[in-house]
């Protein structure tokens, strides 16, 4: 063994941005992207994959500017396997002070069919794709897209084509799940045992969940040599997702005695980001998600709860503080003042500038009004719904007023002002949310489809806060909105203003997400 493959550090290579983010209706604003990318930066994350450059105008720019902005990341972008993509990618990733390209394309039977290359074609493709792109920078990332389902002779002739080509790292995707950790383990160790030049790189691991797999086949794959874990944060992702971080970082930190590797990521950072990113995908993670849902540290059980106050360790195999997760303490109540505010927002990992603080304040006070105790979990969703709206939205939600009975047909009265001048009026549904997502087309006719409406309580009781996301598409522009309110139907018409509001800034600012999902990864 050479010294790459014995040593215990493993990348961590973040595609929340990219694999996450072109999941149907993850997509993010600019200035989302730019915060989550910092937020994954600070982490201590190896490799950021910022995003598609080619896909769009928006993605090119966000890659640039994350670029420009890392201070300690690898930024990566993807491109296909041709000039065009990998000129379009380097353009972007190029201000980073570390810059990688990463370029692929579909090896397995099914994939090689679909542009038609013969296997010698497709050979030639990579040589002449991965020397362009490695003329252009240091750093090359290639993927054998389907590899897993690659005839594993071809797999290796085009692995040592892509290595003699310049690649430093050569990723190997499972792009429709379909691997077993025992198979993924052994697809590594068969490239190391019979590629020439397979010491002299990085392997990558890049799973997807179809089967529910990923994480033990991403961690399988290390223990057969991989040292680069591609994943995303809530294991967001395309289907059923990619490998999540936080599941990989985690379990390589608790089973350290059987899994000998380190990686470089502050795990207190985990929480604060899996809230960010759920926010702003609009993708809200399961309850009993392992590490970041909301029960995976909630001993409810009365055998549980008795085992864990004797000795954590009964139940706990970590700690929530390993994650920055706090006590669920009453965070604050109706006496609190600003400096008790701005010292509990720092205790749970948020940074407010004066305006932010003083917005926040009177947000807190207004809640205390209605709501008893106020838990961290509020204070978070408070944050997160100053964030989603904006002083200058077109639309914003004046009054509300709804009848609700058991002989409906639900009303409700909605001033909604548009453009700065208000309108009202009366509208029926079925129920009351209907009611006023009706009052709201009728004040404001539109023809986006409404895609997803989810409820969650914050926390518990009956005064507890709602967290409302919505999902719209009108023509293959998608938008996602989110609200929190003690009152569920003011936090469901508040979500669906703010998609609304978001849908309105895409149509004039950027090409609708069918022209980036219409860019196909096959059409290399
Ligand atoms: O799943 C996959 O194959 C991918 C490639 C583009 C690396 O995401
Ligand atoms: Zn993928």
């Amino acid at each position: 063994m050479t010294d790459k493959s014995t040593q215990d550090r493993v990348l961590i290579f973040d595609t929340t941005l990219r694999d996450g983010e072109q999941s149907p209706g993850a997509t993010m604003t600019h200035e989302e992207k730019l915060e989550i990318a910092q937020l994954l930066d600070e982490m201590g994350v190896d490799i950021i994959e910022a995003g598609f450059p080619i896909a769009s105008e928006g993605d090119f720019a966000a890659v640039s500017e994350i670029a420009k902005l890392a201070k300690n990341a690898t930024i990566c972008g993807l491109a296909r396997a041709n000039y065009k993509d990998i000129d379009r990618c380097w353009e972007a990733v190029r201000h980073a002070r570390s810059p990688r390209i990463h370029t692929f394309i579909g090896t397995s039977p099914l994939h090689r069919a679909i542009p038609n290359l013969d296997m010698d074609q497709m050979a030639e493709r990579i040589h002449d794709t991965v020397t362009h792109a490695r003329n252009l920078c240091d750093n090359v990332q290639w993927s054998p897209m389907d590899a897993t389902r690659t005839e594993a002779d071809y797999l290796c002739r085009v692995v040592e084509i892509a290595i003699k080509a310049g690649a430093t790292t050569i990723n190997i995707p499972d792009t429709v799940g379909y691997t077993y950790p025992r198979e993924s383990a052994k697809i590594i160790a068969m490239l190391k045992e019979r590629v020439p030049g397979a010491d002299d790189i990085i392997f990558a691991t890049h799973c997807h969940n179809d089967l529910g797999m990923a994480t033990a086949n991403a961690l399988a794959a290390v223990e057969a040599g991989a040292r680069q874990i591609e994943c995303t944060i809530n294991g967001l992702g395309e289907r059923a997702g990619n490998t999540a971080l936080e599941e990989v970082v985690m379990a390589l930190k608790v089973r350290n005695d059987i899994l000998p590797f380190r990686t470089g990521i502050d795990t207190t950072k985990i929480m604060n980001i899996s809230r960010r990113v759920s926010t702003v995908s609009g993708f809200p993670v399961q309850f009993n998600k392992a590490i970041v849902g909301k029960n995976a540290f909630l001993h409810e059980s009365g055998i549980h709860q008795d085992g864990v106050l004797k000795n954590v360790e009964t139940f706990e195999i970590m700690r929530p503080e390993d994650i920055g997760l706090t006590a669920k303490n009453i965070a604050m109540g109706k006496h609190s003042g600003r400096a008790a505010l701005r010292s509990k927002m720092k205790e749970l990992g948020v940074d407010l500038a004066d305006n932010q603080l003083n917005d926040l304040f009177v947000r807190f006070k207004a809640l205390a009004d209605r709501k008893k105790e106020i838990y961290d979990d509020d204070l978070l969703a408070l944050v997160a719904d100053s964030e989603t709206h904006e002083t200058h939205d077109t639309l914003q939600v004046k009054r509300l007023r709804v009848i609700c009975g058991t002989d409906g047909p639900q009303e409700a009265e909605l001033t909604l002002s548009i453009d700065g001048v208000d309108h009202s009026i009366d509208a029926t549904g079925d129920g009351p949310v209907d009611a006023a997502f009706n009052a709201v087309k009728m004040l404001y006719p539109h023809r986006a489809r409404l895609q997803l409406y989810q409820v969650h309580a914050v926390t518990e009781g009956t005064d507890a806060q709602a967290t409302v996301s919505v999902r719209i598409e009108e023509d293959g522009r998608i938008a996602t909105g989110q609200s929190a309110d003690t009152d569920t139907i003011v936090a469901s018409v508040k979500a669906y203003v703010n998609a609304l509001n978001r849908l309105i800034v895409r149509r004039t600012k950027s090409a609708p997400d069918s022209d980036v999902k219409s860019i196909n990864y096959r059409d290399a």
